[in-house]
């Protein structure tokens, strides 16, 4: 195999599995901790220090850290072990990163913020309120102050895909109603998922550009929760006829016994990342219409 120029650390999740395919698997290392899959490389920095780890792999362009514990809940149940993964792990590699001049691109997210405004841009300074969202703001903090010319720090809101076998916003709602499952949905959460697939190419441009610093990569409007449920609902019954289930319960989302106080705005500006790279994020009603083309096409196989 021709020397790889990328490595994804993080490689085996939801993101990085499609990171992996957008760079070129013939490119690209990428890591698991616990999910192996083919020609990954076992990496997990409570088992082994990150710079050994990284010793091996001096050689890439280009670092993309996705490896985190990205469940806000994980995170709030357990403060201490998620902090070991999404802090102090991910500092040492950023300064392994600065030691051998290689860029990093760290992927955050829009739960830095505090969700008490909405439409925040990247001039906005954060005030999360969850676990998960803290510990990201310090990594973005540390990379701005260590890093300041070598990162690319790209704050992600809920990231999805159109593919009908994965439990991703839509999907999961999906499947929910094709199982009869309830769905609790909030009416005042607001946000600006993006899919999956410009999540990536947006990553590749601005790391490609050698695009610095801190960048909002959402969708480019900002939807209700339970209005993007409707706006599911219709796109469903338009091609594929009335809903097989309609279990859903509208809550607040501070309603739904979460562990910690969820911010409710976390709706962003991208701007920025519109005047930097050539990317035009789909809206999630695109989404929606992709994936339920997506569900007709699986059923006329
Ligand atoms: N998906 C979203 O909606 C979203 C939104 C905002 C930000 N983000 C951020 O984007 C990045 C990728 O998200 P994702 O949805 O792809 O997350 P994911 O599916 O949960 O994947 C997380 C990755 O981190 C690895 N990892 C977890 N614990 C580890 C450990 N102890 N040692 C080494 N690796 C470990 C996982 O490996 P194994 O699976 O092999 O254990 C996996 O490769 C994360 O930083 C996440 O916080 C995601």
């Amino acid at each position: 195999m021709a020397m790889a120029r990328f490595l994804i650390i993080g490689a085996s999740g939801f993101i990085g599995q499609h990171l992996l395919r957008q760079l070129g698997p013939e490119q690209c290392l990428g890591t698991y901790a616990h999910t192996p899959f083919d020609g990954g490389i076992h990496f997990d920095p409570t088992l082994i220090d990150p710079d050994q780890f990284l010793d091996l792999y001096g050689h890439v362009e280009q670092i993309y850290l996705l490896m985190a514990v990205s469940s806000l809940i994980t995170c709030a149940n357990d403060p201490q072990g998620s902090y070991a993964i999404n802090v102090e792990a991910s500092k040492a590699i950023a300064l392994w990163c600065k030691k051998h001049q290689i860029p990093l691109l760290f992927t955050s997210s829009d739960a830095v913020f505090g969700g008490q405004q909405g439409l925040y841009d990247e001039q906005h300074i954060p005030t999360p309120l969850v676990t998960y969202g803290k510990q990201k703001r310090e990594v973005e903090v540390f990379l701005q102050a260590h890093l300041p010319h070598l990162h690319t720090t790209v704050r992600l809101s809920k990231t999805y895909s159109s593919n009908p076998q994965d439990k991703t916003l839509l999907s999961a709602w999906v499947r929910a109603w094709q199982q009869q499952q309830p769905i609790m949905c909030a009416t005042d959460q607001r946000f600006n998922p993006i899919h999956v697939e410009d999540a990536v190419v947006g990553m590749q441009q601005l790391m490609a550009g050698q695009h610095r610093g801190l960048y909002h990569l959402c969708g480019p409007t900002p939807v209700d929760r339970y209005q993007l449920l409707l706006d599911l609902q219709e796109c469903y019954e338009q091609q594929l006829g009335p809903l097989p289930s309609w279990q859903v319960k509208a809550c607040l989302i501070n309603e739904l016994g979460l562990a910690e106080t969820w911010p409710i705005d976390i709706s962003t500006r991208i701007d920025k990342l519109l005047a930097t790279i050539p990317l035009h994020p789909r809206t999630p009603q695109q989404g929606c219409q992709q994936l339920i083309q997506a569900i007709v096409a699986e059923r006329s196989c």
